[in-house]
């Protein structure tokens, strides 16, 4: 069986990481890897309907990402998440439930999440208008460890994959042969 795992980006909302998480996957499949995205947003309208955004149901959220993730890990499959997941508590967790394991944290300036906005949410954050909004009034903590870290105010998307496909391949992950043209 080839071998699967979990990448998890990290990261503001806003920061790239369904546009990272989207990309890494297409090239994965490419190489005939299986491969899942648990995107927040989409784990949200789904397996994690009814959540708010408190502590508890964030970290009630990331503890079903993670338990999905593991099942589908273990079988073969590569996951990555692309969830905020703002507790380092919470994704410590994962990665001991999970053990093959590759944080990413994706970063980004809060300027520059602000001029970007393509939800306007940090609009609507800053004028207090939604209550525990990540990066502007609830926290964030950044891993202190994370395997890969992106920048992406300053790196484009595709140089972000390359740098978490990089590291993939050093660490043995991507030995599986390409799909036949
Ligand atoms: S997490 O904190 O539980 O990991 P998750 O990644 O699932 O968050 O969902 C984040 C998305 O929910 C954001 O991209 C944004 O579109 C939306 N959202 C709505 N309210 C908030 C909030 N208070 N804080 C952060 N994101 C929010």
């Amino acid at each position: 069986m080839p071998q699967g795992g979990t990448v998890w980006l990290t990261g503001l909302s806003g920061a790239g990481k369904s546009t990272i998480a989207h990309a890494l996957a297409d090239l994965l499949r490419q190489l005939n890897q299986a491969v899942e995205v648990l995107d927040g947003d989409e784990v949200r309208q789904h397996l994690s309907a009814g959540l708010g955004f408190s502590r508890e149901d964030r970290d009630t959220n990331i503890a079903r990402i993670a338990y999905v993730a593991n099942l589908l890990s273990r079988n073969g499959v590569i996951v990555i998440v692309a969830a905020i997941s703002p507790y380092r508590a919470a994704r410590d967790a994962a990665r001991h439930q999970i053990g093959a394991f590759v944080e990413v944290y994706v970063s980004c300036a809060l300027d520059e999440l602000v001029r970007r906005d393509p939800k306007g949410l940090y609009a609507r954050a800053v004028r207090g208008e939604i209550a525990h909004f990540t990066g502007v009034s609830d926290p964030y903590e950044p891993p202190h460890e994370a395997e890969v870290v992106v920048a992406t105010e300053c790196t484009d998307a595709q140089a972000c994959v390359e740098a978490i496909m990089k590291y993939l391949r050093e660490i043995g992950w991507l030995s599986v042969s390409p799909v036949a043209q």
